[in-house]
């Protein structure tokens, strides 16, 4: 998509939110590690770039720096915070370390007439510092256009190159006017336009692969009903219909319906050549006996590689398409230091090379809020949109302990009351992950004029952003008794309901 922006990203925590903004104020953006070769962020067609911050100082040994061929293009340039520091050293300015760090908010007082800060308060507002060293001698052709009480040079543009710095994160949210000087810098400064959108990137996506995937091709997918492989599965259907078959396993560790709500879904409305297996028996046989988490989830991840494998080859498929988001693209390219870490997503469903298959990530390009619009632009469903995470290993890794078929009922009856009700109530929506767990402990009751010797419960909510950190959700303790009465009453062979109110970390969010 030529006219975007490249974000060389050197090492920032803010950097995807930069990218993330951009793409809201509807502007393409892609991020590169800080000190990729022009040539390689030549290939977008930039139309402006901007330099993010980073945890190094400019006089650092191997301090990132950007390919200067970058910089001479003719482009645009808005550095931020390091970046900025990096501007001010390159053209002949004064950075200077050693300052006590400054972090947190900040007065800023924007000059008058500045592009950057049109339409912000001329009586300053409140901007997110987080830094070590500052600009003190600004470079030949620069002003400044913008102060706090302790720093001059807050920020700095110089007009004719069209280059503009500044000293805080616009991009965070405690920076009031951050996405009106975002803004101000993308079409006021840069000329661009806001082009990008779901619809604009549905077209294209589905362009892009008719003719990536010329004819004799045939692509699988591993399909879960997540809302990534579903994302995937919609918008290959939609560009090679003939020559794209989703494939389901049904592993017996699902909730209650989940094969038949994707069956329904993909094979019924969509009218796709779905393949269905049911390998629940081969899972079941195979984690016998099985008490170790880890050796539950590699023996699942096996047998799931082996009946794929199975599914897929009479197809002659010759590629594989998965749901490998933008956050799993960047941690892999992202400027980590000098010797940059390289992890590798590409297994993200689990699936090995040895499958020979070459890749179709159709997704790559996209956060997850951008590929739950997307799907709503494919006509997804709303319960697969907003459908809440489900791991790969299914119920095994809820219920603790071996898994066993009874068990594994008893869970999928507890799970079935406890999100039902969610949704009955609209609480599901306000949490980003709930289910129940079969815990390996019985404890007494009493139902009616017996004693009950029974299994017990356990109800997880979190909410999140993305899984790494989470917190329980403060559920109403009125919802609470509700579920729990609902529970012993419907579920046969429990007779207690505990809620966890651990935060992630210390726990996580699975119970093993
Ligand atoms: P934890 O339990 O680590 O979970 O806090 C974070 C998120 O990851 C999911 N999860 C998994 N997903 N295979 C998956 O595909 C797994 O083995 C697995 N373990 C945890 C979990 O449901 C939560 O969304």
């Amino acid at each position: 998509m030529r006219g975007g922006v490249a974000i060389l990203d050197f090492g920032s925590q803010y950097s995807q939110l930069i990218a993330r903004t951009v793409r809201e104020l509807g502007v393409y953006c892609e991020l590169f590690p800080g000190n990729a070769r022009a040539s390689t962020v030549m290939r977008m067609g930039p139309g402006a770039v901007i330099l993010s911050g980073g945890p190094s100082s400019v006089y650092d040994e191997g301090a990132p720096m950007p390919d200067p061929a970058v910089l001479e293009a003719g482009l645009p340039v808005l550095g931020v915070c390091y970046g900025m520091q990096l501007i001010a050293l390159s053209e002949g300015g004064r950075v200077e370390g050693g300052h006590r760090r400054e972090f947190g908010p900040s007065r800023l007082v924007p000059v008058p007439d500045s592009p950057l800060f049109a339409g912000t308060p001329a009586e300053g507002f409140q901007a997110w510092m987080s830094h070590g060293d500052r600009v003190v001698e600004i470079p030949p052709g620069y002003s400044v256009c913008a102060s706090t009480g302790s720093l001059p040079v807050a920020a700095m543009e110089n007009r004719a190159l069209r280059r503009f710095c500044v000293q805080f994160h616009p991009e965070v949210r405690h920076t009031e006017n951050g996405r009106l000087i975002l803004s101000n810098f993308l079409f006021g400064i840069a000329g661009l336009s806001a082009d990008w959108s779901m619809s604009a990137f549905r077209s294209s996506c589905v362009e892009g692969l008719r003719s990536s995937l010329g004819s004799g091709t045939h692509v699988v997918l591993g399909l879960s009903g997540g809302v990534d492989s579903s994302v995937v599965a919609a918008l290959l259907h939609e560009a090679i219909p003939s020559r794209f078959t989703p494939i389901f396993v049904d592993t017996g560790l699902l909730r209650a319906g989940e094969r038949e709500a994707v069956e329904a879904t993909f094979r019924g409305h969509f009218g796709m050549n779905l393949i269905t297996r049911d390998a629940s028996r081969l899972f079941l046989d195979a984690l016998e006996g099985v008490t170790d988490p880890e050796r539950k989830r590699k023996i699942i991840g096996a047998k799931f590689i082996e009946v794929f494998q199975e599914a897929a080859a009479p197809l002659g498929a010759t590629h594989l398409a998965q749901g490998t988001l933008y956050p799993d693209v960047i941690e892999s390219v992202s400027f980590k230091g000098p010797s940059a870490t390289i992890k590798s997503h590409h297994n993200v469903g689990g699936l090995p090379d040895s499958l020979h298959m070459k890749l179709v990530e159709p997704l790559r390009e996209l956060f997850k809020d951008e590929v739950r619009c997307l799907g709503r632009e494919l006509g997804l469903p709303p319960e697969i949109i907003g459908r809440h995470p489900f791991p790969g290993p299914g119920l095994a890794v809820r219920i603790l302990g071996e898994v066993v078929e009874e068990d594994l009922e008893t869970l999928r009856e507890a799970d079935a009351v406890f999100i039902d009700y969610l949704r009955r109530n609209g609480l599901y929506d306000s949490i980003w992950q709930a289910f129940a767990v079969l815990l390996p402990v019985r404890t007494v009751g009493v139902m009616g004029d017996c004693r009950t010797y029974d299994r017990v419960i356990a109800l997880r909510a979190v909410t999140s952003t993305d899984g790494m950190t989470a917190d329980w959700f403060r559920m109403p303790p009125e919802h609470l008794a509700a579920i729990s009465a609902e529970m012993v009453n419907r579920v046969r062979g429990v007779n207690r309901v505990v809620y966890d109110i651990s935060s992630k970390p210390p726990s996580t969010i699975e119970w093993e």
